[in-house]
Formats: C-alpha cells, structure tokens, sequence
C-alpha cells in the first residue's frame, strides 16, 4: 500500500497548471453513451474515477482509447445496459450513466452506489426526476431498474433538504436531451460542472438553456451526434493549490483557470488575510501579512463548494484566532478533523459545526486518508507541518488528483511517494 512522504514547514512558490475538472469529466463520459457516434473529450485529468468510468463503459460496449489529456469515446457498439456494482461501489459518479442508458436504450441497471465516508449519499432525487420524465423505476436487490418506451418532457422540482444535487442534475438533463417535448428543471444545480455537460450536450445537438442557473430548460430532440469538447478547468484542485499555499505562507501562480468560477473560494482567502490577485486565466496567491481565523459554510455554487471544506479547515487550524467551519451540504462530513487533531490542532465539534482554535504549530506524524478531499487536508496541512508526515491510503488522493506530488515538488514542496 503506497504512501506519501511529506516533510513539512517549506513555503509553496512558483506556478502550476491546473487539470480538467474531475466532475465535469465524469458526467460527460458518462452522457457520452446518449451519442451513437464519437465522442473527443480534451483536457481529461489523468484519475483513478476516470479509469473506472473508462472500464464502466467498456463493460456497456463502447470503446474507449486516451492519447495525452484526449478521450476518444465510440458509443456506437454500446448494447449493455446493465451497470455493475463492482464498478459503482469505487465511485459514485457511475450513477450518471443511469439518465443516458434510459434515454437511449428505454431500459437500465444501475447498481445503488453504497456507502461513503462524506455522510449519508441518496439519489431519490436522481429517480423523482427521471420518474417525472415518464420511466418506470424499481429497486431490484440494491439496483435501480429502470424501464421507458419513451420518456416525455416534464417540468421537475429537484431541491432536496441540502439544496440541489449536481450529479442528479446531470442525470434528468441529459436523459430530457432525448424525451419528446420540453422539460423545466427547477432547482437545478448551478455547479460549473453542471453547465460545462450541457454545453457538451448543446454542441451534439441538444437544445438546452438556463446553463448555470438554477432553472434548465431542455428540449427533447431526436438524437445527438459526435462531438468535440474540452473540459473546464478543475476549481477544486486549483482551490487546494490556493489552500496549501497558504497553510504554507507561501506565493504561487496558479495557470489554465477560470476566477471567475471561484469566486467564494477568494473571498474566503481573502477574509482570512490573502493576496490573491486575478487575471482571465490565473491566480496568484501572496501571503505577505497575518492570517486570522473566519466562520465559513459550505454551500451548493456559488457558494464554498464542500469539496473545499476539509482543506480550508486544515488552513484554518494554522491561522491565528477562532474560526467556525460548517458544511450544509454534506452536515458530517467531518472525518479529516480526528486526523487534524492528531498533528496538533485544537479542534472540537459543536452541533452541525466544528470550532477551531487556530495558531498552534502542526508537527508531522503518520495519518490515514478517509476519502477523496480529506486526503487532500491532510496534505495541505503535513505541508504546513512541522517534521515528517506519512500518509497512508493514498489511494483516496489518486481518484481526484493527478500526478500531484509532481505539482507540489515543482512548487519546492518535498514530498515522495514510497
Ligand atoms: C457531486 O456529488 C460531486 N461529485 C461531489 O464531489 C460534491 O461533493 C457534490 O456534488 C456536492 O457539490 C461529482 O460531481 C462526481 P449531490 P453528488 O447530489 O452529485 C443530497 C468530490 O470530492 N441528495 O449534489 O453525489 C446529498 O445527500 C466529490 O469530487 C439528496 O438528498 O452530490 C447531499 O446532501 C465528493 N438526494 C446534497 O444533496 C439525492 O437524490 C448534495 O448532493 C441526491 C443528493
């Protein structure tokens, strides 16, 4: 079992370029499959979810070839429907293949994903939309069967108790491209990642409007063709850039992104005591005079994506007064704190909040990752650590992160893999 090396207390500085987005990867590949032709999917990021999405759709018949950061997608031999719980119990996001396989084929089988260490994870949103497109669904020994002659538009509700769900926008917005009529998405997630799919459905010949709002107007056309498509930049990893130049007191440039989809994440560095500087494509984050600890929530775009949570908590734990973290959209996901506490810091939880006592000095130990965005916590803070750190089940960071202990060493961080 792999593990990462860090030795702590250097300053991050010099530039790193950001992937494609993770999340916006993942619901393309997925809706590739509503296309009988060739999908060209650029800026791709070289992830463990993208090779399992790679092999869930190999296993419904398509082929799928990688040259660089390009995927090639042919979906014309797809003729399986079923998707396995092998593959979707590594990752969540196979969920997205459920919409397509509907829209095209009339039928699916999808496994429910399972557990996750991020707090309770339902897709009755996912199943309420699809159900309102006119499927018949079922749960058959822990799959979602799901059954169409043809779906038909429909004009949907999908908030839940947490707000909108990204990943269940994507599945009723991609399965509506096809369904006879119009159909209104209410409450639809407003996630960049959300409207980058939809441009990728509009340039196969979708007909989609309200993209990053909350209110998504699809109309039904007959099919889709091929397409070419490149991903949005990841602002979760360019977030986690940001985020441990900081925990560092460091100065780094940061290429290939889109401020403008990180709006909260800034603002947030900013209140604690940043420099943050943008241009079109970049940030350059400074930190030159104190930090002081702030309250912060995670909140559905555009506010804090809880994707950012864990790391912001592990910076908050370095910064110098009281800061409260609070996630609505995922209330416990919480699990990096006990592993935070073992390096040092004062945190402690009260109700659906933690409270940090930050300024102490973190020292290097061994910790274990628990899932995707705590493992990147607890790098940020073995960073800004003093002494050595080993973090063990690395293999959570290789699902959203690519080759990123290169990043790191090319911003004078000294961190190995072993
Ligand atoms: C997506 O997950 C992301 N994954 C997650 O990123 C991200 O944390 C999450 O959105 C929130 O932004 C991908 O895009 C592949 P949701 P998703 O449906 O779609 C509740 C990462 O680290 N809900 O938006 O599964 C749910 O319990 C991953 O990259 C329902 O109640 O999240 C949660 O409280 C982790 N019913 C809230 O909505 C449903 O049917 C948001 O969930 C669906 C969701």
């Amino acid at each position: 079992m792999e593990i990462l090396i860090v030795d702590g207390g250097g300053r991050l500085h010099g530039d790193v370029r950001v992937d494609g987005a993770k999340n916006a990867s993942l619901p393309i590949m997925a809706a590739s499959i509503l296309i009988s032709g060739d999908a060209c999917i650029n800026r791709v990021p070289d992830l463990v979810d993208v090779q399992t999405m790679s092999l869930l759709l190999q296993s419904l018949g398509a082929d799928v070839s990688r040259s660089e950061g390009t995927l090639q997608i042919d979906t014309r031999r797809v003729t399986g429907h079923h998707a396995d719980y092998e593959l979707v119990r590594r990752m969540r996001a196979s969920v997205c293949v459920l919409g397509p396989l509907l829209a095209r084929f009339g039928r699916a089988s999808v496994s429910l994903p399972g557990g996750c260490n991020i707090g309770h994870r339902p897709i009755d949103l996912h199943l309420k939309g699809l159900t309102a497109l006119g499927a018949d669904l079922r749960i058959e020994r822990g799959y979602v069967v799901a059954e169409s002659t043809q779906l038909r538009g429909a004009d949907v509700f999908l908030g839940g108790p947490s707000g909108s769900t990204v990943t269940g926008t994507c599945n009723v917005m991609t399965a509506a491209c096809l369904a006879k009529g119009r159909t209104v998405i209410r409450a639809a997630a407003c996630e960049p990642e959300v409207a980058d799919l939809g441009r990728f459905l509009n340039a196969a010949g979708a007909c989609i409007s309200g993209l990053g709002s909350s209110t998504i107007e699809i109309t039904g056309v007959e099919e889709l063709a091929s397409v070419t498509h490149t991903v949005v930049p990841d602002r979760i990893e360019a977030a986690t850039f940001a985020i441990a130049a900081a925990a560092t007191r460091g100065s780094i440039s940061i290429h290939d992104v889109l401020p403008s989809q990180m709006t909260s994440v800034l603002d947030a560095l900013r209140a604690i005591g940043v420099d943050i500087q943008v241009a079109p494509d970049r940030v350059d984050i400074a930190t030159s005079g104190d930090l002081t600890g702030v309250e912060l929530a995670a909140l559905p775009f555009p506010g804090i994506p809880t994707d950012t949570q864990a790391q912001f908590m592990a910076l908050l734990t370095t910064v110098p007064g009281v800061s409260v973290v609070t996630d609505r959209v995922f209330p416990d996901r919480f699990i990096h704190a006990s592993e935070l506490v073992r390096m040092g810091a004062r945190i402690r939880r009260e109700g659906a909040s933690v409270v940090i006592d930050g300024g102490g000095q973190l020292t290097g130990t061994s910790v274990m990752a628990s899932d995707l965005r705590a493992s990147a916590a607890l790098v940020v803070a073995a960073l800004a650590a003093d002494g050595e750190s080993q973090i063990r089940r690395i293999y959570h960071l290789d699902r959203g992160y690519a080759h990123l202990e290169q990043k790191l060493t090319r911003l004078g961080a000294k961190v190995i893999r072993r």
